[in-house]
């Protein structure tokens, strides 16, 4: 599917994989919605790629309808990417047999609302709009990317919500892409391993504890860069083939326990 000349949002586009996604579908003739929480970092990546950027908290339906029609606005919506996403590390009770020490339930609801629901609520509304599109040669209108992650398959101990979060945007992919199918749009999901992003903080500890996380890849003992996942994202967007997949891309790793 080729997207050059139509818009693409990419949710989460101002760090990471998202921004690296932005880069490379701005590379391939798309005008990027870089749409974020973070204005600034998301204003400097739209000026550099000659996007647009969009003030979106992805658990606000009211900006994510402003986001796609403005999308829309500007050409014809094809690509969408769902990185936005949190991470939350907390064991499902405390050490001391106190109810009050349990997972702290607001902070799963959080994490399942940005992840799970903000990823949905895009997906049902810019689905939408690019079932208006007009179909190419081979019937498409659009497609659509979210990620996920291994930790969907192998969470560890204290990734409750993340992984309960994350198996819900594996666990959609197939209805959804079915439910998507009679329009012309394509849904496939990405598992990315241990990426190398500010999602891991920055500073010598942050690289301290990165540098240790890449020792546990099977090959390369390395944490991957965004433009690696970026590459697949682009792949499953224009390869015409690729539907209702999820998709590891995680140097072999299988995460231990801990
Ligand atoms: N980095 C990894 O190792 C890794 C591994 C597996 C999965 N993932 C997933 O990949 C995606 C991107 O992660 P990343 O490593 O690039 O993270 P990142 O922290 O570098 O970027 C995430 C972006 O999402 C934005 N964001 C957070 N909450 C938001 C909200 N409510 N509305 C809109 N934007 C919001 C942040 O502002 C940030 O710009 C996430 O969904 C993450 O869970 C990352």
């Amino acid at each position: 599917m080729d997207i050059s000349g139509s818009t693409a949002i990419v949710t989460g586009a101002a760090s990471g994989i998202g921004a690296a996604c932005a880069r490379q579908l701005a590379a391939k003739g798309a005008t990027v919605v870089v749409a974020d929480l973070q204005a600034d970092k998301g204003e400097a990546l739209a000026a550099e790629i000659n996007g647009v950027f969009a003030q979106v908290d992805v658990t606000s339906t009211e900006q994510i309808t402003a986001a796609v029609n403005a999308a829309a606005e500007i050409a014809p919506l094809r690509a969408v990417v769902n990185s936005a996403g949190i991470g939350w590390a907390q064991r499902t009770i405390g050490r001391d047999g106190q109810i009050e020490s349990a997972h702290d339930l607001d902070a799963f609801t959080r994490v399942i609302a940005i992840n799970l629901i903000g990823t949905f609520d895009m997906v049902r509304q810019a689905a939408t709009v690019m079932s208006r599109n007009e179909p190419d040669a081979d019937g498409q209108r659009g497609a659509i990317v979210n990620l996920a992650s291994v930790a969907a398959f192998d969470g560890q101990i204290g990734q409750a919500s993340y992984s309960a979060s994350k198996g819900g945007v594996v666990g959609m992919t197939l209805p959804v892409a079915r439910d998507l199918s009679a329009s012309g749009i394509r849904l496939n999901t990405i598992a990315p391993g241990l990426i190398d992003t500010p999602i891991y903080g920055e500073g010598p500890e942050s690289e301290a504890f990165k540098a240790k996380l890449g020792e546990s890849v099977l090959f390369p003992k390395r944490l991957g860069v965004p433009d690696e996942l970026a590459s697949m994202v682009v792949e499953c967007l224009t390869n015409s083939y690729m539907n209702a997949e999820v998709i590891r891309v995680d140097g072999g790793i299988r995460m231990p326990p801990k």
